[in-house]
């Protein structure tokens, strides 16, 4: 079981280390995996897509860049300011607001690709249990989720190794496939538990961090499984 840790900073304390920053936290290259989903066309604009827990919008930014409309929430007001004062320099189709993933509202099927990078790590571990349901809902048919969350084996959970300076706000280290077991109802497209040296923010320090891309399947072949049941009646 994976432990939920006790003396967890509180989500709104991230606003200060955003403020603080100056400067985009986690830089302004979008994570590599992000990108290269986006190259492979497996998701193609046009489309809206949900960045949950965006921070201030390495990820949102990129994905507007190429032509899709994105929806990005986070609680850390001075993050969102500065991904909105991004989106409005380069004219961007994103909408950002300070919003709680844990209160939102999730439209069935309004998704082409929703993006939780790091962010349901920061949530309560029970979060999952109807977080979870409401994310996979959300995606259209042919819909792809891509989600990264720090494992038990990050220096932040293990103790061993300098952890990452917002450690402190993880609440809840996923064991290994883990995250790939709580959306069994998607397709793996890939999923991987990796080691990376982030220097992006603070001093360069490790994670270890499972990645996952799936798929909604399409309505296609729903629809063809329901003609099936039709024909055999
Ligand atoms: C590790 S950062 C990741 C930021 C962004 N996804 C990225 O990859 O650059 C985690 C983010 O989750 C946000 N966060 C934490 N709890 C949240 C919640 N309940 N609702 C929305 N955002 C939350 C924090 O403010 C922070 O920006």
């Amino acid at each position: 079981m994976s432990p939920t840790l006790p003396s967890v900073a509180p989500a709104s304390d991230f606003d200060d280390v955003y403020r603080r920053a100056g400067a985009p936290l986690y830089g302004v290259e979008p994570v590599p995996e992000l990108r290269s989903l986006l190259e492979s066309g497996l998701v193609a604009a046009p489309g809206r897509v949900l960045d949950l827990g965006c921070g201030d919008g390495r990820n949102a930014l990129y994905v507007a860049r190429r032509g899709f409309e994105v929806e990005a929430v986070d609680t850390a007001a001075s993050a969102i300011a500065r991904l909105q004062a991004a989106a409005q320099r380069e004219n961007l189709a994103i909408a950002a607001r300070v919003d709680d993933v844990r209160t939102l509202s999730y439209p069935p099927g309004r998704y082409g690709l929703i993006v939780a990078n790091t962010i349901l790590d920061h949530l309560e571990r029970s979060a999952d249990d109807w977080l979870v349901p409401l994310i996979t809902r959300a995606l259209a048919p042919g819909g792809v989720l891509f989600a990264s969350v720090f494992t038990t084996r990050d220096p932040g959970c293990t103790g061993v190794g300098r952890p990452s300076a917002t450690a402190r706000f993880v609440r809840h280290y996923y064991e290994p496939g883990e995250l790939a077991r709580l959306f069994a109802g998607l397709t793996v497209v890939r999923y991987v538990e990796q080691h990376l040296v982030d220097k992006a923010h603070g001093r360069p320090h490790r994670h270890q961090i499972a990645r996952l891309t799936a798929r909604k399947p399409p309505e296609r072949r729903r629809r063809r499984l329901s003609l099936g049941r039709q024909e055999s009646r």
